[in-house]
């Protein structure tokens, strides 16, 4: 059976709790698509480790291998894929620099810059000009964000997102060789840069060494954040005020006040979340629900199914905020490894909900966002509208 993560989601019929499929390229997952199932694996690391999160899902032939290993491209588990003991105080470091305090106070500066998007993006619309969302709003927002916030240098703004797009597409897509081959130039071209910046710039990357972690561990967790860190949270930008596009009412209620917009970033993370699956591999035999589950067995967490679980959400389809079990969603994981950056991510999108929702209004849709193949991430190219 093929898995298209987003589309049967969204669309796909009645699935078992507990799914054997093979995936574009032949390799078998254990698909899991019922809420209390997919928390249960993401919130026990015990059984369901989470060593194989940034395996790539294509097997890297050993022609792309060779391009890493020249640019000496390592990815020790510092994250993610850290089921060891170093992760708490990995993960501690990070946090601190994502601090609830820190990351309430980008409110004002990204409020700022946002309206000044939003006021140029409605100036060329007013003038009959079609405007790019993605391009001209949500791309290259949580980078700079992120910039501030772990204190990167003037972040090469363009080279960061091909970079992180080239990785998600090496590690998450169904892929041949040659291209397997050029993102594999592309990612270990990057990592040399970062490997620099590792090893004499401030911010994070000054707290990790200060903390006693080795140069891999500072590369392979900065590596890690300018994906994580960024190309989710504007991919989700753009996906919302897609779906936010077709739900007039839900703007109107923004307008009136009587919809508040935390609950539509909560709704949005539900119905439309950047991360659809999320793998863990089982650590020891044993078994979900009647399914027996091997040692060994990679389990996809269905994130974007476990969202619209009539068990969990009264109308999973629709699009209600504040409706019960809205904010239930997986969107971040859970447990030890639940999303560290889940409160930058929401003040983002309560940011551009806030401002940028009305543009919406009255314009029609010259070209929806397309994504690519990509088991994990939906990866939305552009959102084009225009005045009709
Ligand atoms: C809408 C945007 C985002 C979504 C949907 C998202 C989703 C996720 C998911 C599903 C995980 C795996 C959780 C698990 O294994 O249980 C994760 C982990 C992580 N995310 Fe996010 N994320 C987003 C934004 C961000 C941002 C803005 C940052 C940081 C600036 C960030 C940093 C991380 C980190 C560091 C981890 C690994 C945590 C650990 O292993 O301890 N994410 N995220």
């Amino acid at each position: 059976m093929l898995f298209r993560g987003w589309d049967d989601a969204a669309v796909g019929g009645p699935w078992p709790d507990v799914a054997t499929v093979v995936d574009h390229v032949g390799v078998p997952h254990l698909v899991v698509t019922r809420h209390a199932l997919v928390r249960r694996v993401l919130a026990d690391p015990a059984t369901f480790r989470p060593d194989n999160a940034l395996d790539a899902v294509t097997p890297i032939p050993v022609a792309a291998l060779r391009v890493l290993a020249g640019h000496r491209f390592r990815l020790p588990p510092t994250l993610a894929n850290n089921g060891g003991a170093s992760h708490p105080a990995i993960r501690g470091v990070v946090a601190d620099a994502l601090h609830p305090a820190r990351v309430a106070a980008q409110r004002p500066w990204l409020t700022g810059l946002v309206r000044e998007r939003v006021a140029r993006l409605r100036a060329a619309l007013d003038a009959g000009v079609p405007v790019d969302l993605h391009a001209g709003l949500a791309a290259d927002l949580p980078l700079l964000t992120l910039a501030r916030l772990v204190e990167l240098p003037d972040a090469p703004v363009g080279a960061v997102k091909e970079f992180a797009r080239a990785a998600l597409e090496l590690f998450w897509a169904p892929l041949d060789a040659d291209r397997q081959a050029a993102l594999a130039e592309e990612v270990g071209r990057f990592h040399r840069v970062l490997r620099a910046f590792a090893a004499t710039g401030g911010g994070l990357a000054a707290r990790l060494r200060a903390a006693g972690h080795s140069p891999d561990v500072v590369v392979g967790a900065l590596f890690f954040l300018l994906v994580a860190g960024q190309e989710t949270t504007s991919q989700f930008l753009t996906l919302l005020l897609h779906r936010l596009h077709g739900e007039p009412a839900v703007r109107a209620g923004l307008r009136d006040g009587s919809v508040a917009v935390a609950d539509v970033v909560e709704e949005g993370l539900r119905l439309e979340p950047p991360i659809v699956t999320w793998r863990r591999v089982a650590a020891v035999d044993t078994a979900l629900g009647d399914t027996a589950v091997p040692a060994g067995t990679s389990v996809v967490a269905w994130l974007a199914r476990a969202g619209r679980d009539p068990e969990v959400v009264a109308a999973p389809a629709e699009f209600r905020p504040g409706q019960r079990g809205s904010r239930r969603h997986l969107a971040f994981g859970a447990g030890a490894h639940r999303c560290v950056g889940d409160q930058l991510a929401r003040l983002e999108a309560a940011v551009v909900v806030a401002e940028a929702a009305d543009l919406l209004d009255g314009v029609r849709v010259v070209r929806p966002p397309w994504c690519p193949d990509n088991l994990t991430f939906r990866m939305p190219d552009t959102f084009v509208v225009a005045r009709p």
